[in-house]
């Protein structure tokens, strides 16, 4: 089996239900590698761009407030890379089905997600469901000096004029 790499983000239910311990003890069955993580107040560009394929969905615009945590007044995300052998099905086995409903009871979803009553899946936890996407979202959320190791081709470029925050003296 390959080595592949998922992103994994523990959304704003997770967080304010107390959950990072549990699921990160649940993802450690897996003997899989945590090779980036950090917390991110998630802004509403990162928001659209992470969910570019569900615009113009029934459910799009909701998804967009629980992601940026306008629907739980918590306004951070979890974002973590794993990396090992079949890391993107063995991650989607034990979050279980995006239906928190349809997901299997003991799974992470079929655990602590639920439907709220406007239709939208609260599932705590995503996951990449291919290579492709994992490419995708760990390239929007992480930069390549925030992850351990080269997972994918990167270069040094100079940048003359750009602004950044820093700490004060
Ligand atoms: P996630 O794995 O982050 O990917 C897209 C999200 O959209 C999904 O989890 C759910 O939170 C939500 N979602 C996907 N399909 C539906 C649906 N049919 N109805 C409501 N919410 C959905």
């Amino acid at each position: 089996m390959p080595n592949t790499k998922t992103l994994i983000l523990i959304k704003p239910d997770g967080l304010s239900k107390s959950l990072t311990g549990n699921i990160i003890t649940r993802f450690s069955e897996t003997r899989l590698q945590i090779i980036a993580a950090k917390m991110v107040k998630v802004s509403q560009e990162l928001a659209e761009q992470h969910y570019e394929m569900h615009k113009g969905k029934p459910f799009y615009d909701e998804l967009i407030d629980y992601i940026t945590g306008h629907l739980h007044k918590r306004h951070k995300v979890m974002a973590m890379v794993y990396f090992g052998e079949n890391a993107i099905e063995k991650i989607r086995d034990i979050c279980g089905n995006t239906n928190p409903e349809k997901a299997e009871p003991e799974s992470i979803r079929g655990q602590y997600g639920r439907i709220l009553t406007t239709g939208i899946f609260e599932n705590v936890v995503h996951a990449s469901d291919s290579a492709e996407s994992a490419e995708r979202e760990i390239k929007l959320w992480f930069e390549p000096d925030e992850i351990i190791f080269d997972i994918y081709p990167s270069e040094e470029r100079v940048f003359t004029e750009y602004k950044k925050r820093v700490w004060k003296d």
